[in-house]
Order: C-alpha cells, then structure tokens, then sequence
C-alpha cells in the first residue's frame, strides 16, 4: 500500500485567473498548458488500514524527513480528506514530499505537487482510474493548475462551457518540442497567493474585458499547437501573460508581482528576437519569466539571459509527459 509518483509543474499559455467557487476551483475561463518536464515534485504515500491522523513530512534535497510546514501541512491534509471521501478509504495516510526544482528557484508550484499527492494516494491504494478522474481529484486540492499536471504535453482545461470538466489533451509531448527557458528574477515567497488572486481578480476593471479577448486568443493557442506554429503563439503567449498582469496589478487591492528583473528580461527578449532568435515570454503569478522557444534558440537564449542583471538562474526545462511512478521512495 506504498507509492512514490513524480508530477510535473506546468506553465499556462492561457491562465487560469479568476474562480467561480474557490474552494472547488472551478475557473472563470478555459486555459491551455505545457507540462514541464524537470520541474517535477517527488511524493511518497503510504496507504494504511487503521484509522488516524495522516503525517505529512517534507524531505530536503538529502532525503531527511521533518514535519510539513504548517499552512502546506493544512492544505494536504484537507485534500487528504477528500480524497478519502472521494475514493471511499476509511484508513490513514503517511506522506513525504519534496520538489525536484533547481534549488532556490522560487518556482514552488502547487499544481506539482497536488498532482503527485493526488497520483500517489490512488496508487498507494490500488485503484484504477482514469486521466479524467485523476485530474478532477486533483482539481479538488483548489488548486486548478494541478488539474492539468496530471496530463502530459499540451493540455486544455477545463471544456469550454462545462467548469466542471476535468483536463483533456491538445496534443502529446512527441507532437511539438519546445523548451522553456525560466530566468529566475526572485526566489522568496510571493507576496499574495494565486488564491488571493484568483479572490481578486473580478476587482479589476480589466477582468471583464480580458474575458472578452480569451476567446480568439484560445482560439489561436490551440491552432498554434495544432501547427506547431512558434511565431503564431509567441505573440498571443506574451499578451495574455501581461493581461494577466494588468488584471492582477488592477485589482483591488492591488498585486504587483514583477519586479525590475521582470522587465529587464523582457526587454532583453525584443532584443534577442530582433537578432532573429524566437523566444517569447509568459509570467505566472510571480516575477519569473518563462522563455517558451525553439531547440535551436534555447542555449543562446539561455546565456544572454544568464547575463542580465537581476537574473540570478537560469533553468532550462522543456515540454514533458506527465507524472511518472518512481523506484525511489522517500522512505
Ligand atoms: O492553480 P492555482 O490556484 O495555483 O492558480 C494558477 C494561477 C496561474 O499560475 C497564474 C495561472 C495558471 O493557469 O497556471
């Protein structure tokens, strides 16, 4: 009754900003991602008979285990609960986790790691389930980008018009090689949680009028991939991410998630796209910059990046396939 799950992180095309109920995580609007593929979390579950309380340990980079920190300890431990509820288990659980970013990347990512807990829970108990329920499961922790990391390569979610639809494929990783180019510009925690934002985000008077433009640009995301088309995306890609941040920096009260890093970098990208490489940049709710680009661009992209001031990494990550069992338990 043991199972230990690499789940990667994704990064949005298309965002998720804005929920019709929180708590559930049910969106606003459809987003499309990438799956990343060394961005991943590692998560262990064992699955026992008696009831009780459920130990949630964190593993550091040596593999030794201590408490989970108490608000990270809080959530996985509601989502444990539900998904006893959901997969009808009266027993308890022992977790251990750890994310495999490059150190100090600043990237914690709960969609990672709420899809490797959810992945592990239902490995550890034995039950076969399918993609679509997994990602509802994982939907369930509230965080809704956790619904597409249990998909590999391109992935929508939800359906347009059903909120409550689990995420669905685009496309697989083999169908479009692109890489992912992450310069670190912060590495603390954010300041507001993407559920602050998300509670927010109808503050705004740009909400509404980003809502208006999603259509077209979902439309042009999903031909993009369809295509394989990098200078159809790139365009679509770095206006939404600015929306994104238009809506956050609108809210009330507001949410500034750039710094300078955050502008040098993409002022560094219209340089570099004028010498003809092809990079383009979107932003979570964070002042990291995701370069999305070409193979033959990555590595230059990479080292002129490195070189900016307020850069203080560069991870170089690319499209992967989805969350993957592993032999090596955390204990
Ligand atoms: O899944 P959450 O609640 O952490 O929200 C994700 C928010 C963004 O990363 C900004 C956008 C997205 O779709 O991943």
């Amino acid at each position: 009754m043991k199972a230990s799950v690499l789940a990667p992180a994704n990064i949005a095309f298309i965002k998720y900003w804005g929920a019709r109920d929180l708590a559930r995580a049910l969106p606003v609007n459809p987003s499309i991602s990438m799956t990343l593929s060394s961005c991943v979390s590692e998560t262990t579950v064992e699955a026992r008979e008696q009831p009780g309380a459920d130990e949630i340990l964190l593993a550091d980079a040596a593999g030794l285990l201590s408490p989970a920190p108490e608000s990270f300890a809080r959530r996985a431990a509601a989502h444990l609960e539900t998904l006893r509820r959901e997969l009808g288990f009266a027993g308890s659980f022992r977790v251990a986790t750890r994310n495999r970013f490059p150190s100090s990347a600043g990237l914690a990512s709960s969609a990672s790691g709420f899809a490797a807990l959810t992945v592990a829970v239902v490995r550890a108990l034995g039950r076969d389930v399918s993609t679509s329920r997994l990602s509802t499961l994982a939907r369930l922790s509230g965080s809704g980008s956790a619904a597409r990391s249990v998909l590999g390569g391109y992935v929508e979610w939800p359906r347009e018009g059903d909120d409550d639809a689990p995420a669905f494929p685009l496309a697989d990783a083999a169908h479009w090689d692109l890489r992912d180019v992450i310069a670190i510009v912060e590495t603390g925690e954010k300041e507001v949680s993407s559920l602050d934002g998300h509670r927010r985000a109808a503050t705004s008077p740009h909400f509404e009028r980003r809502l208006e433009e999603l259509p077209r640009r979902l439309d042009t995301v999903r031909r993009a991939i369809r295509e394989r088309d990098l200078a159809l995306l790139g365009p679509t890609l770095e206006e939404e991410a600015v929306d994104l941040h238009l809506v956050a920096m609108s809210s009330r009260p507001p949410i500034f998630y750039w710094n300078p890093g955050t502008l040098t970098v993409l002022a560094a990208l219209r340089d570099l796209r004028r010498e003809g490489l092809s990079g383009w940049a979107t932003m979570d709710a964070g002042a990291n910059v995701h370069v999305i680009c070409d193979p033959a661009s990555e590595s230059a992209i990479a080292v002129r990046l490195r070189e900016l001031d307020g850069v203080v990494d560069v991870i170089r990550d690319r499209v992967g396939t989805g969350p993957a069992s592993t032999e090596s338990a955390l204990f």
